[in-house]
């Protein structure tokens, strides 16, 4: 195999199609997203069957788009990478369809990427990027993780959630307050006009060792604070408030934890999550009275995107010169990042 340049990146493992080309030397050259968000918006969550429908008619003209965008046509392109997992079956076809198809026709590799090894590389995108050891503590709609990593596809689970991830306890709760989905992001726009102090809510599972996490009993003791107060805006208000300072400070107790036992002075924060402004300056301050480091991706390549996905391939190609044109069209809707082998 030749020295691989130009990585071609493609996204559609949930409600996102991100499309992008990453190249070696000359770093992020095109990126294009479009988010199934609106059409999902009607249901109050995504439904998969639409999802996919939608990835079939975004895909390839937002492959052409990224093209255009970098000023390349296909014989630039080396290698294709695909998200194969985890994510919506239906879904994840569509892109590891496309990407295939695309490398048998162009004869180059096709890579199938692992969706939240994606995220975990993202702030290697940016300028301050981070190098190994650190410890990574992952947060999106699917899942939370801490995770020590030790070097590329070296990835130690050290705790995750037993229950709701997260991203799905700021959907849940944004839900119950009947604010718009998805939102996340908008729950902690409605928080910052919460009094701190009214309601204050537990810390799930931060009274006992170990890393995991436990967010769905804090989902009904929202439910249950919301029946039993008033529905004025102020009281949604205080209470977006206590959720959002629930939620954080239990994830910083166990970042803490976490670099604590593992001596470790780097932290890396990585999936739609870590878009969150009180929790990136809340672990950024922690890490600086540690003196320690915090590393997190420009908020678009936080949440689900195709950059991360083209450099996640890129990075396995170079590790990994004898990796197999393999064809096969193989998606894993469930796929642990500890059982990746390269
Ligand atoms: O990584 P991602 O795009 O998709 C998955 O791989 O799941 O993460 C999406 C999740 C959603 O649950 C969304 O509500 C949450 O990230 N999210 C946020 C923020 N931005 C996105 N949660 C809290 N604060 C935000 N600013
Ligand atoms: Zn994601």
């Amino acid at each position: 195999m030749g020295k691989i340049k130009c990585v071609l990146g493609i996204e559609t493992s949930c409600d996102e199609t991100g499309i992008a080309v990453y190249d070696g030397e000359k770093g992020l050259l095109g990126n294009q997203l479009y988010s199934q968000a609106k059409l999902h918006a009607n249901y109050g969550g995504i439904v998969p069957e639409l999802a996919s429908r939608d990835h079939v008619r975004k895909t390839v003209p937002l492959i052409q788009a990224v093209l255009q965008e970098a000023k390349l046509n296909s014989k630039d392109i080396d290698a294709v990478a695909y998200t194969a997992g985890p994510g919506l079956v239906g879904a994840l076809l569509v892109g590891a369809t496309v990407g295939c198809a695309l490398a048998f026709a162009w004869q180059i590799p096709a890579v199938p990427v692992h969706h939240m090894e994606g995220h975990l590389l993202s702030p290697m995108l940016e300028n301050f990027a981070p190098s190994f050891p650190f410890i990574a503590l992952l947060v999106s709609g699917g899942h939370t993780q801490l995770i020590s990593a030790t070097d590329i596809g070296r990835y130690q689970l050290l705790g995750e959630s037993i229950d709701d991830a997260a991203g799905e306890a700021f959907d849940k709760v944004a839900k119950l307050l009947d604010l718009d989905y998805p939102n996340g992001a908008m729950l902690s726009c409605f928080a910052k006009q919460g009094n701190a102090k009214r309601f204050i809510f537990p810390r799930p599972m931060t009274d006992r060792p170990g890393l995991n996490f436990s967010f769905s009993g804090l989902k009904t003791f929202v439910a249950n604070t919301i029946r039993t107060n008033n529905n004025e805006n102020q009281t949604r208000a205080d209470i977006a408030r206590a959720f959002e300072d629930a939620i954080i400070d239990t994830l910083a107790i166990k970042c803490k934890r976490a670099l604590d036992q593992s001596g470790l002075a780097r932290l890396v924060i990585a999936g739609g999550v870590s878009a969150n402004h009180t929790l990136r300056s809340r672990l950024a301050e922690m890490m600086r009275q540690r003196g320690g480091e915090i590393f997190y991706a420009r908020p678009e390549f936080c949440t689900d995107n195709g950059a991360m996905i083209a450099y996640t391939g890129w990075v396995r190609l170079k590790t990994n010169s004898d990796i197999k044109n393999d064809l096969n069209i193989t998606v894993r809707p469930r796929w642990s990042l500890s059982e990746l082998t390269y």
